[in-house]
């Protein structure tokens, strides 16, 4: 049997070092404590926008893959899939060999697309569960994201976009597909976006109406680092 001295310094020791984890975990915490956005946040209401007849019939998605320059060998992240209307043409135009991602948060929407790969034949897709926080892509995975109609339901940009991203290249470039309309009306003002991108070190690099389809592409470079939660500035609306 140790003496009692002996017990109590080893008493002592523990609570010191279990001080220290709990002060540690706490500042991990805040570390990733990330600012809420200061605007209405869209809730999830579909898995697509509009139909693919009317997007076609304007033109969307060739018309964004053109200016994008998509060709086989891009690795392509569809990040808020959904249905599956840009997954399913930039696999038509990436091949068999493509490497593209088909994200989204929501099971039943994924379950659904990975349905209609099936249906359509069409291979090269690999579909991604995320999270409302982290859409969990592999990380150096992604040489271009897109996010068509769903930056307006992400519940904290902020916290998504840091966690988006280890899983781009270098070189990658994000693009942002929106409507301009308060974000509770399912769109993004483009000065909002520019804004809370921003503020996590994204850069915008181009910016073209899609007309006559509908909204805007705008397309962002991702910063050589990531700032830290902590150093994240709200934009105020
Ligand atoms: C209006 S639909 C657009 C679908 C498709 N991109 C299109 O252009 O038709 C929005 C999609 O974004 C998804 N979404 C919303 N928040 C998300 C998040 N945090 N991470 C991934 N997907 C998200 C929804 O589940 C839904 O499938």
């Amino acid at each position: 049997m140790r003496p009692p001295r002996v017990r109590r310094v080893g008493a002592a020791v523990l609570v010191v070092v279990a001080i220290e984890t709990v002060a540690v975990l706490a500042t991990a915490q805040d570390a990733l404590r990330f600012p809420k956005p200061d605007r209405p946040v869209a809730r999830i209401i579909s898995p697509s926008y509009s139909t693919e007849e009317i997007r076609d019939r304007h033109g969307e998605a060739e018309r964004v893959m053109d200016h994008l320059g998509i060709k086989p060998g891009l690795r392509v992240a569809d990040v808020g899939a959904g249905n599956g209307y840009y997954t399913v043409r930039l696999a038509r135009r990436l091949g068999p060999a493509a490497t593209i991602y088909a994200q989204d948060v929501e099971p039943r929407y994924l379950r659904g697309l990975v349905k209609r790969l099936e249906r359509e034949g069409i291979r090269g897709v690999t579909p991604v569960q995320g999270t409302p926080g982290n859409p969990k892509l592999p990380r150096d995975a992604v040489d271009l994201a897109i996010l068509s109609h769903v930056y307006h339901e992400i519940e904290n940009p902020y916290e998504f976009f840091y966690r988006l991203w280890p899983a781009l290249a270098n070189g990658a470039r994000v693009a942002i597909i929106d409507m301009n309309k308060p974000t509770q009306d399912h769109g993004t003002p483009p000065d909002l976006l520019r804004c809370e991108l921003a503020t996590l070190g994204y850069r915008e690099v181009d910016f073209v109406s899609l007309a006559p389809a509908d909204g805007y592409l705008a397309v962002f470079a991702p910063p050589e680092t990531r700032t830290a939660p902590g150093s994240i500035r709200p934009c105020t609306r």
